[in-house]
């Protein structure tokens, strides 16, 4: 038997079955070429046969070109199983859905101005937005805000480096949604309720409690014979919904140009439940917003027809009351695009 030859015509075979297969063979065709070169009746089982009684000299010789070829011939058919295999995987079930890419969600901040606004809407309140480029007269002088009120300072609010209006005064950004009681009611007649959040500006220095921008959502009421019970009502309604059931609210008489009387409104301590704890500074309640009933100065720059109306207005800050609710420590937090915050609410 010429060997040598043999295992030539085998190692050109390999090449043309490796050239002919190079993009794609079936299962079944693969089956059949290792029978064909590697079964028992194939030339390699033939070759080992030949080996046992070949001359003493060439054993050695023949024995390492018998195994390479048959290694050479076992991994390329390894080779093509695996390459197959990865294929079948790859078309198996055509219904599986893919890899979805992870979806986002409503910022915490937008969350709480929704829920916050839905329980609003629940009492009959309609939601509005407004600019956030205001003009003084509706910022302040609307508002009742005297011109030597320090709010009006060029250091407590950012003015515009724009021409200002001739009567409606400077742009500036809006230090707060008051201004869109008045907007509001210039443009619909009375009875009105409204909720309206948005963002605020100051020229405040970051830190943990303080931002340049924020948000705030305002909220007023005016019909006939409207009293500050009405205001103490409403509030507390809103407090147990979005707060905790059994809070209890505290009015401290405070100071805001457009309401008067004004007050600062207080929830009891949900963690302490009015013993005294960190949260509460030791005093068993927590600030939550201002409010009051709206200046008659106020109702002075509406429309006629607000005449012999009265009305109740609150103000407050969505950060905070989001900071509470959830223990947040750091204002910072909401504005700093970390996922890890973030995707927990
Ligand atoms: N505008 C006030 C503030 O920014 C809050 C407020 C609104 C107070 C309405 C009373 C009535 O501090």
């Amino acid at each position: 038997m010429d060997w040598k030859k043999e295992i030539q015509i085998l190692e050109e075979t390999l090449e043309q079955l490796k050239a002919r297969y190079a993009d794609r063979i079936d299962l079944k065709t693969l089956e059949e070429l290792r029978v064909k070169f590697l079964g028992k009746k194939g030339p390699i089982k033939a070759l080992f046969d030949f080996l046992k009684i070949a001359p003493k000299d060439e054993k050695r010789e023949l024995g390492q070109a018998v195994n390479r070829i048959k290694g050479l011939f076992e991994s390329w058919i390894v080779e093509m199983r695996q390459s197959l295999e990865y294929h079948e995987e790859e078309i198996r079930d055509l219904t599986v859905p893919s890899r979805l890419p992870s979806l986002g969600h409503r910022h915490i901040i937008t969350q709480t101005i929704d829920e916050i606004t839905s329980v609003f809407k629940g009492l009959g309140f309609a939601i509005a937005t407004g600019p956030e480029i205001e003009q003084e007269y509706y910022n302040f002088t609307a508002l009742n805000i005297d011109i030597t009120h320090p709010s009006r300072d060029a250091f407590d609010t950012f003015y515009l480096k724009i021409p200002p209006d001739k009567k409606k005064g400077k742009f500036l950004l809006r230090s707060h949604t008051s201004p869109m009681q008045v907007r509001i009611m210039e443009a619909i007649s009375p009875p009105v309720a409204a909720i309206v959040p948005g963002r605020v500006y100051r020229p405040d220095a970051v830190d943990a409690s303080h931002s340049f921008m924020f948000h705030q959502i305002e909220g007023f009421l005016v019909d006939k014979a409207v009293k500050f019970s009405h205001l103490k009502g409403v509030l507390l309604e809103f407090a147990r919904r979005y707060f905790y059931e059994d809070v209890k609210l505290r009015f401290r008489p405070h100071y805001f140009p457009f309401t008067e009387p004004s007050a600062e409104v207080d929830i009891s301590c949900q963690l302490c439940k009015g013993e005294g704890c960190s949260a509460c500074k030791q005093t068993g309640w927590i600030e939550v917003l201002g409010c009051g009933m709206i200046h008659p100065n106020v109702f002075k720059h509406l429309p006629s027809e607000y005449e012999g109306y009265t009305g109740f207005a609150f103000g407050m800050g969505v950060e905070r009351l989001c900071m509470l609710k959830y223990g947040i420590p750091d204002i910072r937090l909401f504005y700093s695009n970390d996922l890890r915050f973030l995707s927990q609410f």
